[in-house]
């Protein structure tokens, strides 16, 4: 695939994000053996994760998604996060798994988590195919984290700057181009 010119570094490569989601899956199955399972995907980033995670499980699983918005167009969060979508089925007494694609800040995963757990599930966990440092500020604990990354501004893999960049088959950093809103 070209890269469009905002495309920067690539640090994670399609190969290595296609062994550490084997890697995941396998865990996840391992763990929820026996149980039945209600992943929850956050829309829209978590889309391509989950395709590919799901289709390793060897476990029974129910799909649903939560569409959450905390950012605009810009990168940084806003603190404020609105349900734009909410699930389909109720979750009380499941066993459920919440799949992100990045913990950042951690201020969309604390409200989710605390709106979720009201629900009364049987269990709540989350899995995160990327962690940057600032969630442990909130004390967040993602019991399966893909890759932890420093403190960049990625796109791709379901990742987004302004809504492009999600079909990038890697994740890399954003370039930032003269004109752009900085992360
Ligand atoms: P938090 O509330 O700061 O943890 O932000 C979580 C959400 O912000 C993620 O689910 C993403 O949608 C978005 N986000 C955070 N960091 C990045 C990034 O590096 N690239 C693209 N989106 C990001
Ligand atoms: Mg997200």
């Amino acid at each position: 695939m070209t890269a469009p010119s905002s495309v920067g570094e690539v640090l994670i490569s399609e190969e290595q994000l296609q062994s550490r989601v084997t890697e995941l899956a396998a865990d996840v199955s391992a763990d929820y053996a026996g149980r039945d399972l209600l992943v929850i995907g956050v829309l829209k980033g978590a889309v391509f994760f989950i395709a590919d995670l799901l289709r390793q499980l060897t476990v029974s699983c129910e799909l649903d998604f939560m569409a959450v918005s905390s950012y605009g167009s810009s990168t940084h969060s806003s603190g404020v996060v609105r349900i734009q979508k909410d699930l389909d089925v109720p979750i009380v007494g499941r066993h459920v798994l919440l799949v992100e694609d990045v913990i950042d800040s951690g201020l969309t995963l604390s409200y989710l988590l605390k709106n979720l757990r009201s629900r009364a599930p049987a269990s709540l966990e989350i899995c995160t195919l990327l962690a940057k440092p600032g969630h442990k500020r909130l004390g967040i604990t993602s019991r399966y984290v893909g890759f932890e990354l420093p403190d960049v501004f990625v796109i791709g893999y379901g990742l987004d700057y302004a809504q492009r960049y999600r079909n990038l088959p890697f994740i890399a950093a954003l370039e930032c181009e003269p004109g752009m809103i900085r992360p």
